[in-house]
């Protein structure tokens, strides 16, 4: 696991759309790994601003986002759907066919989950999966004591999941009790992952990560077993 400690979210954001450029431009059909949260939300800048000044083109470009809440229209500005295209994709050329996002209004939520897996797979692998760390240390919605085997599945959040998101809604009423997220296995097999984080609030987070053990009670921990993983933290995480 490397460690890249910058200043401040800018500089978080901005070297992370430096690390993705670099990697996207070597490969003719890139295939992105989304995350939804405040913290990618300044790399999704950069990476408008990259496209705006002809940096990159995403017409080559598949995304896999990594979960979304269930039960909320796409229409719902706290969808994760209407997120990335609020942050990113209204404002890029990518292709919208190219773009996946689990669909939590699905009829049968256990084939949707099949069918997310089904197409990662026909696209072969994420090249870069981008990850924020949840309080508790999920990943994507793999809240603590998730199965380090699991695919795509449904989930109940963990109600300081729901607190930690419920500056997003109305009220915390209004935040939902489940999430289709992609499975740690799944988010394992992407050949490259660049985690995210920023802010004092994180600091607890970030240091169990680095510091603690692997365990299914911090899902995040598992990624001291992947081959590739870059860690672009600010220095109110890292110290
Ligand atoms: C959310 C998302 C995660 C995200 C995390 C941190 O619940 N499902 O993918 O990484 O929580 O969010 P934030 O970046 O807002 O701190």
């Amino acid at each position: 696991m490397e460690i890249i400690q910058v200043k401040d979210y800018e500089e978080m954001s901005k070297t992370a759309c430096f690390y993705l450029l670099k990697k996207v431009g070597n490969i003719e059909q890139p295939v992105l790994g989304l995350a939804t949260g405040s913290t990618p939300e300044g790399l999704y800048r950069q990476l408008i601003e990259a496209y705006k000044n002809g940096s990159l083109s995403f017409k080559n470009v598949k995304t896999f986002n990594l979960d979304e809440y269930i039960h909320l229209d796409q229409t719902n500005p706290n969808s994760y759907y209407y997120y990335m295209k609020k942050h990113l994709f209204d404002w890029i050329d990518i292709p919208k066919e190219q773009i996946h996002l689990p669909n939590g209004k699905a009829q049968d939520l256990e084939a949707e989950c099949l069918d997310y897996e089904n197409k990662i797979k026909q696209v072969g692998k994420i090249d870069i999966q981008i990850l924020g760390i949840g309080l508790n240390g999920h990943i994507g919605f793999n809240e603590p004591g998730t199965a380090f085997t699991s695919r795509t599945h449904v989930i109940a959040l963990d109600e300081s999941t729901r607190e930690a998101n419920a500056k997003f809604f109305p009220s915390i009423d209004d935040v939902p009790t489940h999430a289709i997220t992609m499975g740690i296995e799944t988010i394992m097999e992407s050949e490259e992952i660049l985690l995210l984080a920023s802010g004092e609030q994180k600091a607890a987070a970030l240091n169990r990560l680095l510091n603690g053990e692997i365990s299914e009670e911090f899902p995040a921990s598992i990624l001291h077993r992947h081959k590739k993983v870059t860690v672009i933290a600010d220095a109110a995480d890292v110290n």
